[in-house]
Formats: C-alpha cells, structure tokens, sequence
C-alpha cells in the first residue's frame, strides 16, 4: 500500500512537471509568434534558383527578402488602427526586378551612389569602372549587388528573427580591386526594427559603401510621397554639379529647401526655384548627419500623418541620401498592379559620401587586407496618433 502511493505520489510529480513545461511552452508560443518561412521565387535563365525567406516577428510585422539582389520585397506594418500594409515598392514575381529594377528594395555595392567618370586612383593605380549613369558610375556598375545571386540563409537571434546573405566577389569584378568577402544580416526585431549589419573583407587594398535601397511609401497606397513629413539630422548637405557629383562642399542647410532638421512635408519645397533642386530634378542629395556619438546616430525620420507609421533611421555611417524618386514616372507597374507614379516612393541610403575615393577631404572608404569593413543601419517602425 505504501509503494502504491510512493508510485502514484511520484506520477502524480511527473504529470505535475510535463504539465508545467507544456504549459510555459504554450505560454511562450501565444505571446511570441515569430516565424521564418522559406520559398521557392523564381528560376533565373541560367537554372540558378531564387529563394525568398519571410520573416514574420512576435507582433505580426513581416518582411520578405529575396537571394536574388538581397531585395527586401516587402516590409508589411500597421497603421494606427492595427491594419496591415506593405510599406515598400516592389514586384510580386522575380521577371519584374529583373525586367526593370530602379534598385527596389535592393543591396548596392560595391560603392554606393556615384564616383566621377568611373575612376578612382588606390596606392598608385588608377581603376576605370563602368559610366553607367552618364560619365558617372553609379551604384557598383552594370551587374552591381543588386544584381547578383546571394547565399540566404536563416539566422538565429535573440529578440526576433533574422536572416543572412553571402557574397564572394571576385577581384576585379566591375573593375574593383580584391576579393570581396561580404556578408549582410537582416533582422527583424520584436521591438519592430529591421537592423542591417554589413560585413566585408578583403584580400588586397580596395573600396567600399554598401546601402541598402528600399522605396518607401508609409501610406502603403498608390499616391505620391509629398505629404509624408521629413526630418533629417543633418546641418549641411552636399551640394552636387549638373550629373550629381558632389562639389567638395558640406554646405549649411539653414535657409535653404534642404533644412530637414524639423519635420516638414517632403513637398513644401521639392520645385523651390533652387539650382541644387533643379539639378537633384527635386531631392537627390546627400547630408551629413550629425554624429553625436560613435555608434548609431539618429539620422533621419519620415512620417505620414494619414497612417500615422513613422519609420526612424538610425545609421553608423556618416551620410544619407534621401531620394524622393524623381525618376519615377508612372512607366512601372508593380506589386498588386500598383502604378509607381512620379515621387510615389522615397529612399533613405545610409552610406559614406558620394565620390569618396576622389575626395580627399571626404570620410574614407578604403578597406585594407586583414581590416574589417562594418556598418549598421536601423530602421525603427512605430505609429503616432
Ligand atoms: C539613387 C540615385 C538616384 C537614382 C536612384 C535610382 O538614389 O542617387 O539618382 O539613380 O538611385 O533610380
């Protein structure tokens, strides 16, 4: 009788025991729903397959990312009211970025934004790149990182789900020195921010500026992004020459339709009578963020005050280009038959500045062998009422 009860006494522990871990699982479960979800995209000519992992965090805020070009496909956010829309421009299959992409939502590299004349001169010898944006070089060339096929992989994490992406470019591709060893991790976190961590190494001296190209678009709608309101932590912007090239100069924003550094709305002064703007064919530029610290600095926010979504970005790097997709004109349909009309997305391309490795007095871009190339971006999504 006495081993009975032991017996039971000892069940009776055992149950109590598996009930409590399934229990605590069951708790965890229902309050953090994350998800990483893998999928076939599409099939390039060459047989290479396209995958797309989504990443879903524990508040139900997901994006899509692509092996082909590293492209962010979707970024789906609520609006005040809890609903749902897809945030970024883009297409719904592979043929459309590979049709017609004005970099949607890609990764750039090797050099970000444009060098003049497509050359650049490291310990003594000149490099000649493609001039695929009139004399210019613009984005990493003809068959940049937006345009090749990245390794895509899941990633652990503690607070959300993340994904990375692997590239091996060898030297001299688009005519850039060394091999470039580059790693790229997306995370979407369970406070609601997407992190980008660039990594790279290299085998001989060489040059780099990764950035990453999402269109935004707050209201989530087919409209233009003129009403969203802008604030850029910067003092002084670059003014550019006639193909976009910066002068040299970090010129004062005050007075001027660049001053960003309260909110105000994208449209107030984008046809200002303004020879920056007239060249820019409205903003293309690039600002100095003020870097208060080491590390990230708040760099610029966009709020739209229909959704009320405001995404925040934070960046290591010492500039941001804000684009507000000029060349845009109504010629690309795109995810959900949407029409991307004139200035219907904007981008916000951390990065060093434009034409760095002709600009002496600019922050550098070298990467030596044995040295590590980092930069961190971070977009933060929240909603004000
Ligand atoms: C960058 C450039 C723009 C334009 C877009 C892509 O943001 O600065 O001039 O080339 O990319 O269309």
């Amino acid at each position: 009788m006495k081993q009975l009860n032991m017996h039971l006494f000892t069940l009776i522990i055992l149950f109590l025991v598996l009930a409590g871990c399934t229990n605590s699982k069951k708790t965890n479960e229902s309050h953090v729903k994350t998800a990483v979800q893998k999928e076939l995209f599409g099939i390039l000519d060459d047989g290479t397959k396209v995958f797309a992992y989504t990443l879903t965090n524990a508040n139900g805020f997901s994006m899509k990312v692509i092996s082909y070009g590293g492209i962010i496909t979707s970024i789906k956010t609520p609006d005040r009211k809890g609903n749902f829309d897809d945030i970024v421009l883009g297409y719904d299959d592979l043929e459309g970025y590979l049709e017609k992409n004005p970099y949607f939502g890609a990764l750039i590299g090797r050099f970000g934004n444009r060098i003049a004349g497509g050359q650049f001169t490291l310990e003594g010898k000149t490099y000649t790149l493609a001039t695929n944006d009139g004399n210019n070089h613009l984005h990493g060339g003809e068959r940049g990182f937006d345009k090749v096929v990245w390794e895509l992989k899941e990633a652990a994490v503690e607070n959300g789900v993340a994904v990375t992406l692997e590239y091996l470019s060898p030297a001299m591709e688009e005519g850039y020195p060394g091999n470039l060893d580059v790693k790229v991790q997306y995370t979407l976190t369970n406070d609601n921010e997407l992190i980008v961590d660039y990594h790279a190494t290299s085998d001989q001296t060489t040059i780099v500026n990764l950035t990453q190209h999402t269109y935004f678009n707050l209201t989530g709608r087919e409209s233009d992004i003129l009403d969203h309101e802008l604030m850029i932590n910067a003092q002084k912007f670059l003014p550019v020459d006639s193909t976009l090239i910066p002068t040299g100069e970090l010129r004062s924003v005050q007075g001027t339709p660049f001053d960003f550094t309260s909110f105000k709305r994208i449209g107030k002064d984008i046809n200002a009578d303004n020879q920056q703007i007239a060249y820019g064919l409205g903003f293309d530029h690039c600002w100095a963020i003020d870097q208060e610290k080491k590390g990230l600095n708040l760099a610029a926010a966009a709020f739209d005050a229909k959704s009320g979504r405001q995404v925040s970005v934070y960046t290591t790097e010492p500039g941001i280009q804000f684009y507000s997709g000029n060349f845009l004109d109504g010629t690309i349909t795109g995810k959900g038959g949407k029409n991307y009309g004139h200035r219907s997305g904007f981008c916000l391309e951390t990065q060093h500045f434009p034409n760095s490795p002709n600009q002496p007095d600019f922050p550098e871009v070298v990467l030596r062998a044995g040295d590590v190339y980092k930069s961190t971006t971070k977009y933060v999504f929240i909603t004000k009422s």
